[in-house]
């Protein structure tokens, strides 16, 4: 064992250069981690970091030369000084484009127009005119969308199974996503402005994976929600968790031992950040947060396919939060994303088969989908055309933004795409 380590360690490894923008949960502590776990098999190295905030960087390139070394690697990180330093390296091949999503356009957009291949990580943007001019760029040069589900194996399973024919003809979809993700009203995310909400950020997956099912863009759609009576804006409530002694089962305390809420909470640049849209730690009960944080959304499709989103950012910590129903006339497909599990109802009703998706990598991020995704990059530069494309994109945010409208007009029905002209 021990001997076939050594001999791995010492081939001459392929480098292909990735630059990561923003040393976030997402470019780091999951693409990052992937990338460097998978470099022997897909050849993807980490070149170098950019972060608005340089500490994080340096904290990044720590956390990922460490990981290196444990993987017996010799790879050292740079860090960027500017955004230009990225483009202008001609070692760094790939640009992952992970910072905050109203960021997203401009660097993409230049990462693009200077020739390398961009991963745009979900939401496309927080606007239309954003995402639009993402689309332009991306006509020239192909990007890849981080749609995670699309490369999660219940998703891709269950997609396999509807593709076969087992259940007939799709007729009606409803994905259920009860997720206790108070932090979207802890972080940069509370600003609408800033993340698009907790609708962009979340449920731009769902539109994504609807669509994907159904094979189909939608026609219009329907949906109530807004913001719920579990978070209350109190006018004096505590800054952050860390100056705050009250009992809440919404704490996220960088200095508590015992604080649950990720890895990024322990880190100096983000335990110490001042500026509300650094902090991790914002009271949920603040005043300022404008996202919603809940949602029925009904969406219509041209071929007469429905598709329904139950959704809702406060709620226990369940194995079954995140399920997905696909029904056809022969039969139904249950997915539950948390236990991997997928089950085939066919033949009306007479078989009934369950497939353990969990596989080797079930434990790591996103249930294994940012491997995937790492290879998937891998096949990316080689050439392959990826599984969603920034008009995927595109047209997950224009759902989102009628589902933000519709929530405005009380429910309304909103086009797609087509939002000038907007009651149907
Ligand atoms: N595909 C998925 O499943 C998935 C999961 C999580 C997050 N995301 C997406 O990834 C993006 C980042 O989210 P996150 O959770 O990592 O946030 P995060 O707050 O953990 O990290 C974002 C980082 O970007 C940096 N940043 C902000 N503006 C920047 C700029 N102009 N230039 C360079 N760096 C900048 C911040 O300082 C921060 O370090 C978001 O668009 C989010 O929706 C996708």
């Amino acid at each position: 064992m021990a001997e076939a380590a050594l001999v791995e360690s010492t081939e001459p490894m392929e480098k292909i250069g990735v630059g990561i923008v923003g040393a976030g949960d997402r470019g780091i502590y999951c693409m990052g981690e992937s990338i460097v776990a998978l470099t022997r098999e897909t050849g993807l190295t980490v070149r170098g970091i950019f972060d608005i905030i340089p500490e994080r960087s340096y904290e990044a390139k720590e956390h990922l030369e460490n990981l290196y070394a444990e993987e017996s690697i010799d790879q050292k990180v740079r860090v960027y000084g500017e955004f230009e330093a990225i483009l202008a390296d001609p070692g760094c091949h790939m640009v992952l484009v992970t910072n905050h999503t109203n960021q997203h356009r401009s660097h993409a957009v230049a990462a693009l127009e200077a020739g390398k291949k961009v991963y745009l990580d979900k939401p496309i943007s927080v606007t239309r005119e954003d995402a639009d001019r993402i689309v332009e760029a991306a006509r020239k040069n192909p990007l890849i969308m981080g749609f995670t589900r699309r490369y999660e194996k219940s998703w891709v399973t269950t997609k396999r199974l509807l593709e076969s024919g087992a259940i007939g003809t799709l007729q009606m979809m409803e994905i259920t996503s009860i997720i206790p993700y108070h932090r979207y009203l802890q972080t940069w995310h509370r600003k609408r402005a800033q993340s698009g909400g907790a609708i962009n950020d979340k449920n731009s997956h769902h539109f994504d994976v609807f669509n994907w099912m159904a094979g189909e863009y939608p026609e219009y759609l329907t949906a109530v929600g807004g913001r719920s009576s579990v978070f209350p804006v109190e006018e004096n409530a505590p800054e952050s968790c860390r100056v705050c002694s009250r009992e809440c089962p919404y704490r996220r305390d960088p200095n508590s031992a015992t604080t649950a809420g990720g890895s990024l909470l322990r880190l100096d640049s983000w335990r110490n950040a001042e500026e509300e849209v650094e902090k991790i730690d914002t009271c949920v009960y603040a005043p300022g947060a404008d996202i919603s944080d809940h949602a029925l959304v009904t969406v219509v499709y041209p071929s007469g396919v429905k598709a329904s989103l139950f959704f809702a950012i406060f709620g226990p910590d369940t194995k079954d939060q995140e399920t997905m129903i696909l029904v056809g006339e022969k039969g139904k497909i249950t997915l539950n994303r948390h236990e991997g599990l997928v089950t085939l109802v066919s033949e009306y009703g007479n078989k009934e088969e369950v497939f353990d998706c969990r596989g080797d990598d079930f434990a790591t991020s996103h249930f294994g989908a940012d491997r995937e995704l790492a290879r998937a990059l891998r096949a990316f530069y080689d050439g392959d055309t990826p599984v969603a494309s920034a008009v995927d994109g595109l047209v997950s945010l224009d759902m989102v933004l009628a589902t933000q409208e519709s929530i405005q007009r009380s429910g309304q029905p909103v086009r797609i795409g087509a939002r000038a002209e907007s009651t149907v």
